[in-house]
């Protein structure tokens, strides 16, 4: 079925990259890069579909507790992508905006991340938000902690906090995809996820492809979103 219901705002935790390896008798690490290559393309593929906003859960505030090696390889991957890709996307149309904690990430990668950022501020087809080091859990402290700083007195709103959000200006996601068969949220974007719609797919993360995205797509245009009102 098609439709013109398009999400504004697109999450994907992309889960299923050691699986997918594992399947191939492959190392993790290949599975990682097999799983960028198909960010890379699900960027054009999600823009052509004409969404705004695009969120990819890269890393979590608890994968560093996997074995250095993995760490550090997907630390590389990510310097891989800026310094090759970003370009590209800048000539697209795209920007790209990180999302989450930016004290424990290398050095260099943060330096990378910043004139990345930098570099495509200006370009308006598509917002690309690569949750890196990113937890709900952490964001929501965090912005807490910056209000208490900023020395807010009185009672606090949800706008007051959500001012102190890595992206305060991105809306909360209308859609939200997992890959590879988990039902969970894994720490992402919870306070965001609210009132989001939730699709799950067994297909590894490397192999979710154009098909498998329009599948998702058709079935959130079919849904009826409520926030807790009685309208049907
Ligand atoms: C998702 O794939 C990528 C990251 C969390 C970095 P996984 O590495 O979690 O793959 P599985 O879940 O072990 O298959
Ligand atoms: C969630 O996947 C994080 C990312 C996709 C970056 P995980 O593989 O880390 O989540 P769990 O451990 O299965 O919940
Ligand atoms: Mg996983």
């Amino acid at each position: 079925m098609t439709t013109d219901r398009v999400p504004t705002h697109l999450g994907i935790i992309m889960d299923g990259n050691g699986r997918w390896a594992k399947k191939r008798g492959l190392p993790r690490l290949l599975g990682h890069r097999a799983g960028l290559h198909r960010l890379v393309e699900m960027v054009r593929l999600v823009k052509k579909q004409g969404i705004r906003y695009f969120s990819a859960y890269a890393f979590s505030t608890e994968n560093w507790s996997r074995p250095q090696m993995e760490v550090d390889g997907l630390m590389s991957l990510f310097r891989h992508y800026i310094k090759r890709r970003v370009n590209e996307l800048k000539e697209e149309g795209g920007r790209l905006r990180f999302c989450g904690r930016r004290d424990r990430l290398p050095a260099d990668l943060l330096e990378m991340m910043r004139w990345a950022e930098e570099e495509t501020r200006s370009r308006t087809a598509i917002d690309f938000i690569l949750c890196v080091d990113y937890g709900g859990r952490a964001e929501i402290l965090d912005a807490v902690n910056a209000l208490v700083a900023s020395g807010h007195t009185g009672e606090v709103t949800e706008e007051d906090l959500k001012k102190f959000f890595y992206l305060p200006d991105v809306p909360d996601p209308d859609l939200i995809v997992r890959t590879s068969g988990e039902l969970r949220l894994s720490n992402f974007l919870l306070w965001e996820s609210a009132y989001s719609e939730f699709y799950f797919t067994d297909a590894c993360w490397p192999d979710f492809d154009e098909p498998e995205l329009i599948r998702a797509l058709d079935d959130y245009a079919i849904r009826d979103r409520r926030y807790g009102g009685n309208r049907s």
